[in-house]
């Protein structure tokens, strides 16, 4: 049995106030929430304040990105142990817009994974095709390409401990989801190819969440799957209620 995981990305969202005064209306709203791991994503400037405002509950905090030298010359770079100082346990790694939009490919992917995991920090991966390789019929072999050359060197140990999200970039913001039918179909290759590289015992710890245009309304269809153990939200994580709403119905059981 997986503990589900309901994440908020925020992005470039969210000035310090903006995002303490969401970790104080969340926190009171998911306080009895203890069966789900909740993770908020702030930017880098917020990820102290949230931390510092989510003291004393469940809530994670999440880095949206890093680099993966430990330190040194690398102007507007954050590392692994500066993410974890701050107040980071998970750090969201190859997230779509940072491979399209700033380049990123799966050797750096990979090099983020082994720096994060190498600080203790859980990497929570990105996968996802473009419209044009699923209507090409590429998806899964995307998919596998993107875990075998992002996950290469881990252990079995590592590899069960990460967070895989898949995130189909066409629904990305685009208030168009995968279907749950669709979603499941990429989870189970993704954790069948897991299964393969690391082990069975691996793939079944492993939890492989969906992102991409997740909303109240479509969390509980998208979570009861069988290899859906919750979501990445972006858009629908900026608002304290509608986040809770997502937390709600992405638990094991609904209230
Ligand atoms: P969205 O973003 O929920 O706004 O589609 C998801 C993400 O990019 O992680």
């Amino acid at each position: 049995m997986r503990t589900p995981v309901l994440a908020a990305n925020w992005k470039m969202h969210k000035t310090i106030d903006e995002a303490v005064a969401f970790t104080a209306a969340l926190r009171e709203q998911v306080k009895d929430v203890t069966d789900a791991e909740i993770i908020l994503s702030p930017p880098f400037t917020a990820v102290r304040a949230v931390a510092d405002a989510a003291r004393g509950t469940r809530l994670g905090i999440a880095g949206q990105d890093l680099f993966w030298e430990t330190q040194g010359a690398f102007t507007g770079e954050v590392s692994a142990g500066l993410l974890k100082d701050a107040g980071a346990t998970y750090v969201i790694i190859g997230h779509s817009e940072r491979r399209h939009l700033f380049g990123e490919t799966d050797a750096a992917v990979n090099a983020k994974v082994r720096a994060a995991l190498a600080s203790a920090l859980t990497p929570i991966i990105c996968v996802g095709e473009t419209l044009e390789e699923r209507e090409s019929n590429r998806t899964l072999a995307v998919l596998d390409r993107q875990i075998a050359e992002g996950l290469t060197e881990l252990t079995a140990e590592e590899a069960g401990g990460l967070i895989v999200a898949y995130e189909p970039i066409w629904a990305i913001g685009t208030g168009r989801s995968a279907t749950p039918a669709q979603a499941q179909e990429a989870h189970a290759s993704i954790r069948a190819r897991l299964e393969q590289a690391f082990g069975r015992d691996a793939a079944a710890r492993c939890r492989v969440i969906y992102g991409g245009s997740v909303k109240p309304e479509s969390i509980r269809k998208l979570s009861t799957q069988p290899d859906i153990d919750g979501a990445l939200v972006g858009g629908a994580s900026l608002d304290p209620s509608r986040f809770a709403q997502i937390v709600a119905g992405g638990r094991p059981t609904p209230v």
